[in-house]
């Protein structure tokens, strides 16, 4: 899909990879931005005037219906809905800073949005043109590491959902893609690895995995996590239980 002149929304956008894919999409195309933090959502509008904002706090489903019907109100027909924001929540089970609340609050944001977000917003994406359906997903929705056990498991849960979307939606005009994260340069990552993305180089790559058209766009090292899982699981798991 050529991504000019595309009716875009986009939650998450005000940070990390989303704000990348922002910063090279918004000159071509028609921009909504969906995320919680106020001022990162004025000092987005100050840099890209032509953006169209919406602030929504995606753990609320009050919150996601009320964001799906701006960008209905916004835009007559979506051509691209990028499902970007997301949480991580890295103490173990066992650590006495694990918070019983988190766990709510992390599958909202990071799996039940995704999908309430497809269903409220499906009608405007099926039309007579190219529409796409982009989740962000993660090697960690491939294969879990030690920590993080809810954020591993909403990323496998998307992983699941979008391939019986893709099923759901083969007779319609909706394309369902996946772009899958390697260690990209963060807030979410901070002080983890070495050998991390920029956020340049993952927007940039899951923008040309968009135009190919490519379902499962695995980026960077996740082409050899995938084979791995695939070919050497006990090796995979070894490797990415540290991760
Ligand atoms: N960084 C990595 O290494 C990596 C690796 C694999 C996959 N990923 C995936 O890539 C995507 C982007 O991650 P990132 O590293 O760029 O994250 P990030 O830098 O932490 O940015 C997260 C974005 O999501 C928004 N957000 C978070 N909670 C929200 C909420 N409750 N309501 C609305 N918006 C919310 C944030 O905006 P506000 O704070 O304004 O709400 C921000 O714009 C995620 O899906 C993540 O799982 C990242």
């Amino acid at each position: 899909m050529n991504l000019k002149r595309r009716n875009i929304v986009i939650t998450g956008g005000t940070a990390g990879i989303g704000l990348e894919l922002v910063r090279q999409m918004q000159q071509e195309n028609d921009l909504l931005v969906i995320a919680s933090n106020e001022e990162r959502l004025e000092h987005l509008t100050r840099a890209f005037p032509r953006i169209m904002t919406c602030r929504a706090d995606l753990a609320q489903l009050s919150e996601v219906e009320a964001a799906a019907a701006a960008a209905r109100r916004y835009f007559d027909r979506i051509d691209v809905l990028i499902n970007n924001a997301a949480i991580q929540y890295t103490p173990t089970f066992v650590e006495e800073s694990f918070d019983y609340a988190s766990i709510e609050r992390e599958v909202t944001v990071n799996f039940t949005t995704v999908c309430a977000l497809t269903s409220l917003l499906l009608p405007a994406l099926i039309h007579d043109g190219e529409a796409a359906i982009v989740n962000v997903n993660s090697g960690l929705g491939l294969m879990p590491k030690k920590n993080s056990a809810v954020y591993c498991a909403t990323k496998a849960a998307v992983n699941v959902f979008s391939q019986s979307l893709r099923h759901q939606l083969e007779d319609t005009n909706v394309r369902v893609l996946q772009a899958f994260m390697p260690l990209v340069d963060t807030a979410m990552t901070t002080g983890r690895g070495n050998d991390r993305l920029s956020p340049a180089q993952a927007a940039n790559a899951m923008l040309r995995g968009i135009a190919l058209g490519i379902e499962d766009n695995d980026i960077g090292e996740i082409r050899l996590l995938r084979s791995l899982v695939r070919f050497a699981p006990g090796i995979a798991r070894k490797i990415m239980k540290a991760a």
